[in-house]
């Protein structure tokens, strides 16, 4: 059946992002779950799409550069099996209205599957292009909401390089709406952190501005 535009514009298209390497103790999976269903309780018509990184991701290599370094459209059949993978995470992202990113902070940083996700989703000439001003994001009107657990580091802190991390490079591919939710310094203040943190989604959530929904 083919969806009318109005039928996509009700639906609520959500990419759900998961990094840690836990499952049932994880904080940040609690926090990314807290997220979607508060969407889902305040939008009604939502389309969840789950990209769990914790199973493994491909690196970039240099079958990887050179495929991607070769114009769309002389690019071989391996260069495009090289391809393949990252191109169905590029197009997660596109499709998506609302991305959610559950992130545990693992050594000041992001979890290197998390920076894989990244390499593979920063593409020339799809996610961001370059001009004579400098690089210019090319994804448009996402929101990001960023669930984020550390055990000592304070986030924002100077020994926080994730959360500054991923502003930056999600504003390199044109993403510069982004909330952050932090459970931090679990070691020190335990449920409470993550108490705060849920009381925050529900709030920003339930009483915060409507989301924009893209037409396809
Ligand atoms: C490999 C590893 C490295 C970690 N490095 C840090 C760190 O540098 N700073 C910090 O505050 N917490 C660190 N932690 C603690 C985690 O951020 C904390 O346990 C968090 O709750 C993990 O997220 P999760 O509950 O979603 O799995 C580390 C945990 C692991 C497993």
């Amino acid at each position: 059946m083919t969806k009318t535009t109005s039928d996509r514009a009700a639906v609520l298209r959500i990419l759900r992002v998961n990094s840690s390497a836990r499952f049932e103790e994880s904080t940040s999976r609690a926090l990314a779950d807290d997220l979607v269903a508060a969407l889902e309780a305040r939008y009604r018509k939502v389309a969840i799409v789950d990209r769990d990184l914790a199973g493994g991701i491909a690196f970039v290599d240099e079958g990887w550069v050179g495929a991607n370094f070769t114009a769309a459209a002389t690019r071989d059949e391996e260069q495009r099996k090289k391809l393949a993978s990252s191109d169905e995470l590029v197009a997660e992202l596109q499709a998506a209205d609302v991305i959610v990113i559950g992130m545990p902070v693992y050594n000041f940083s992001i979890p290197a599957t998390l920076k894989a996700w990244i390499d593979m989703v920063a593409r020339a000439g799809l996610t961001f292009r370059y001009t004579e001003d400098g690089p210019l994001g090319l994804l448009e009107k996402k929101k990001v909401y960023l669930a984020i657990a550390s055990g000592g580091v304070p986030i924002d802190s100077p020994a926080d390089f994730a959360t500054p991390y991923l502003r930056h490079v999600l504003r390199f591919i044109g993403i510069d709406d982004v909330d952050v939710f932090a459970a931090d310094q679990i070691n020190r203040l335990g449920e409470e952190a993550i108490e705060s943190a849920r009381l925050k989604i529900a709030d920003a959530i339930h009483a915060g501005p409507a989301l924009r929904v893209n037409a396809a």
